[in-house]
């Protein structure tokens, strides 16, 4: 944007050439007009002010009665002017989202050259809407993940932090990383104190927060899944196979309980052990009624045994094959 109002100044300096004094060597235009950088929000007045430069006036008969308006290259009807005084006049705009964004102050020199004073870049956007559907997860015990919806396109710089504060105090800002503007990762998570969470989004028109939510990160806690995943078959038994596995280590409570899956290698559809008989804390399980001397493979997942928090994800798959049939 500034290098469009930059590329443009020049532009009206070569035309003010002949009008304009020259002072250390740098031109001035003949007036400015204010607000310079507006940033307008659909649907409401704007006013801008030109003002022209004393010397100017003096030096071309002018005042501020012979300004007119442009927004790039339509005419803003004489109705929504006002004179101020002799050097400065405004306009109102009722509604410039559907306008354009080059807005110019310009004269009309010897009743007939149009001449542009002055031109300004209105930015158009919206207030951040406030951040909905905030949520956390608790990555095994070293970090937790919030998300949020931000909501509407606000079309200016917006930046998202996430808050968060214990009872007795406020914790350091969450800055989501470059571009990121619908979650950010808190590195340090302590169970077992409740704290609040919330989002702020602000930008050059203002700042929004989001509901506040209070939790016991304890309660959303997603763990690693189980890893280290072998397989073992037995002689005696072709029906039957072992999978035996690693728990996660570091996690906030000593009961797990898990979801197993298998599948025949060749298959897509998967089978769930029973949940109920996978609910206590263990690291192997005996699979039964399977096919001799066929390959399957498993997966398991864990989470606290009381229920509270999410699932982990499906750890990596393993695979082993039923021994043979011996009649
Ligand atoms: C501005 O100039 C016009 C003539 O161009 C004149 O009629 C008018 O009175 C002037 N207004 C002021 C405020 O000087
Ligand atoms: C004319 O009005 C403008 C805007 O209100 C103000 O900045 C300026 O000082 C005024 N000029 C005179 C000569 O009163
Ligand atoms: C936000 O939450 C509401 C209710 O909790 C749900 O209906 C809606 O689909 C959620 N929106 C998003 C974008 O997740
Ligand atoms: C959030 O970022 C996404 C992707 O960069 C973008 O499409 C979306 O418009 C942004 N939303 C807001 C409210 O800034
Ligand atoms: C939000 O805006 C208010 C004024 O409207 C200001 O007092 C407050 O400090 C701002 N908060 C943030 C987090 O920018
Ligand atoms: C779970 O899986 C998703 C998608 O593959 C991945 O982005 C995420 O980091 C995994 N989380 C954990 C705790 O392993
Ligand atoms: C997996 O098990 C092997 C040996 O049984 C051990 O050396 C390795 O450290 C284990 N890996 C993990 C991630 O626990
Ligand atoms: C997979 O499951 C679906 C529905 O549960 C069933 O219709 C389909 O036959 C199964 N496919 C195999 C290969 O078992």
């Amino acid at each position: 944007m500034m290098l469009t109002l930059w590329t443009w100044k020049v532009q009206a300096l070569l035309i003010f050439i002949t009008f304009d004094s020259v002072q250390g060597g740098i031109l001035k235009p003949c007036g400015h007009i204010i607000p310079e950088s507006p940033i307008i929000t659909p649907n409401t007045k704007f006013t801008a002010i030109c003002i022209l430069k004393e010397e100017c006036v003096n030096d071309q008969h002018l005042n501020a009665s012979h300004i007119f308006w442009k927004i790039k290259n339509t005419y803003i009807p004489k109705e929504q002017y006002t004179v101020i005084n002799r050097t400065a006049a405004s306009v109102t705009l009722e509604d410039v989202s559907s306008l354009g964004s080059l807005l110019t102050c310009n004269i009309l020199l010897y009743g007939q050259i149009e001449q542009t004073i002055y031109g300004i870049q209105m930015q158009i956007g919206w207030l951040p809407e406030k951040p909905k559907n905030l949520s956390c997860v608790v990555n095994g015990q070293t970090n937790m993940k919030c998300q949020w919806d931000p909501g509407k396109e606000t079309h200016l710089d917006t930046t998202y932090v996430l808050k968060s504060e214990w009872p007795t105090r406020q914790l350091p800002d969450c800055i989501p990383p470059p571009g990121v503007n619908d979650s950010c990762t808190i590195d340090m998570v302590v169970v077992f104190v409740n704290m609040d969470v919330w989002v702020v989004a602000s930008n050059a028109l203002g700042n929004v927060s989001s509901d506040r939510i209070n939790f016991d990160p304890i309660d959303y806690v997603k763990l690693l899944p189980p890893h280290n995943l072998s397989v073992s078959n037995s002689k005696e038994l072709s029906s039957i196979l072992k999978v035996s596995w690693a728990n996660p280590v570091n996690k906030p409570f000593d009961g797990l309980k898990y979801n197993i899956r298998y599948r025949e290698k060749e298959a897509s559809n998967w089978t769930l052990i029973p949940p109920e008989d996978t609910a206590t804390t263990r690291n192997s399980f005996t699979v039964q009624d399977l096919k001799p001397f066929t390959e399957y493979v498993f997966s398991i997942q864990c989470m606290n045994i009381e229920g509270k928090g999410f699932w982990s994800n499906w750890s990596a798959e393993a695979s082993g094959v039923t021994y043979e049939a011996n009649f």
